[in-house]
Parts: structure tokens; sequence; C-alpha cells
């Protein structure tokens, strides 16, 4: 059952997230106390962050949900929120050859906390902000049987891969990262985006914002 507001590619967005939660804060504890005792589990990881998340997650976010916003709610693509993500997910590839470069040990542990503080301030940005305002305005639009995809066999596998190291390497959150809903808690927020309101409302949102206050 779709428990999230729009069609059926957002509730799926939003429990693909939970996965790569979990393997993010899996490689973060691998990192910190993993990496002598089980070294060949970089490779796992690393293969998710290649074919699932972005071959995958990301792809469906790229190909299916934006040009949908685009073409149905005219969001653009080229700024604000959705350029914003993609570009991270760019990021998110430079990231993850860094981490496979990486010589083990202490400079792991740097390339996996800036890919770890990447996607989780991603997630943040998707789960809080974009997925729910995107899923109420498809459906607005009328659009609201949008699918994603399923996995294919190479994504099972990797996916399946990961499982026993997220359960050995247990996720860890970071402290020092402060995580937190909304524009005002983005990292693009005042810099790449002007916010949700800014970069997203029509005249008509507007005007219900503003009878609202009256
Ligand atoms: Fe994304
Ligand atoms: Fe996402």
């Amino acid at each position: 059952m779709n428990m999230h507001k729009g069609p059926p590619i957002i509730g799926q967005l939003i429990a693909e997230h939970e996965i790569v939660e979990g393997v993010v804060g899996s490689l973060h504890r691998w990192a910190r106390e993993g990496q002598e005792v089980d070294p060949e589990a970089r490779a796992a990881y690393i293969a998710f962050f290649r074919v699932w998340a972005k071959g995958f997650h990301h792809q469906q976010e790229e190909t299916i949900l934006f040009p949908a916003l685009n073409e149905h709610v005219e969001i653009p693509l080229d700024h604000g929120p959705l350029k914003v993500l993609t570009d991270e997910h760019e990021r998110e590839v430079e990231l993850v050859a860094l981490l496979e470069s990486a010589d083990p040990g202490e400079p792991t542990l740097t390339a996996v906390l800036e890919l770890a503080h990447l996607l989780w301030m991603h997630i943040d940005k998707e789960n809080s902000v974009v997925l729910p305002e995107a899923g109420e305005r498809l459906v607005r639009s009328g659009i609201s049987s949008l699918e994603g995809l399923a996995e294919g066999p190479d994504e099972v596998a990797v996916r399946e891969a990961v499982e026993p190291l997220v359960a050995r390497w247990t996720p860890l959150e970071d402290d020092d990262l402060y995580r937190g809903d909304g524009c005002m808690a983005c990292s693009a927020y005042g810099d790449t985006c002007g916010g949700i309101e800014k970069e997203w409302w029509n005249a008509w949102e507007w005007e219900q914002h503003l009878s609202y206050e009256e």
C-alpha cells in the first residue's frame, strides 16, 4: 500500500531511501571499525553505490520522476531543487570513485565521511521536501499512477551482497553532522537554491498561502 501522497513512484523512492540509509550507515561503521578485519567489504559497498544507488535509484529519479515533473508540472530541471539533486547525484559518482582509489585506513574514512554526509543530506532534501511536494503536484496535474522500476538481476545481486554487511557493521550515524527536515536545514538553501516556495510555487499557491494568512 502506498502510504505517501502521490503516485506510487514517490512511496517506492522513499522506501528505497531506507535501504540506502542502512548501507551508508553500515559503510560508516565499517570505515571506523571494520576495515582491517573485513577489507574485502569495500568492493561490495562500492558495487552497491554504483549499481543500486546510482544505476537504479538515482536513475529512476532522473529519467522518470524529474522529467514527469518538468513535463506535467513545469518544474525546471536547470535550476532549483532538481538541479541541486542532479548535481549531488553526479558528486556521488565522484566520491564513490574516490573511495575506490583511497588507501585503506584513515584516508578511506575521510572519503567515506564525505560520501555519507552527501547521501544523508541528499535523502533529507528528498524525503522532507522534494518528494512530498512532487507527489502533491503530480496528483494535482492528473499524474497519479506514475510508477518506478523493478530491480533487475544485477541490482538484486548487489543489494543482497551488502545485506550481511549491514547486519555485521550495523548502521552508525555521525553526531558531527546536523540533519534536519525542510529547506532551512538544506545545504543548498540560499546558495544554489532559493527554497521550495521561491523555486516551485506558482501564482495560485502564493494566493492560497496569502489568503490563509489574512
Ligand atoms: Fe536523489
Ligand atoms: Fe533519492
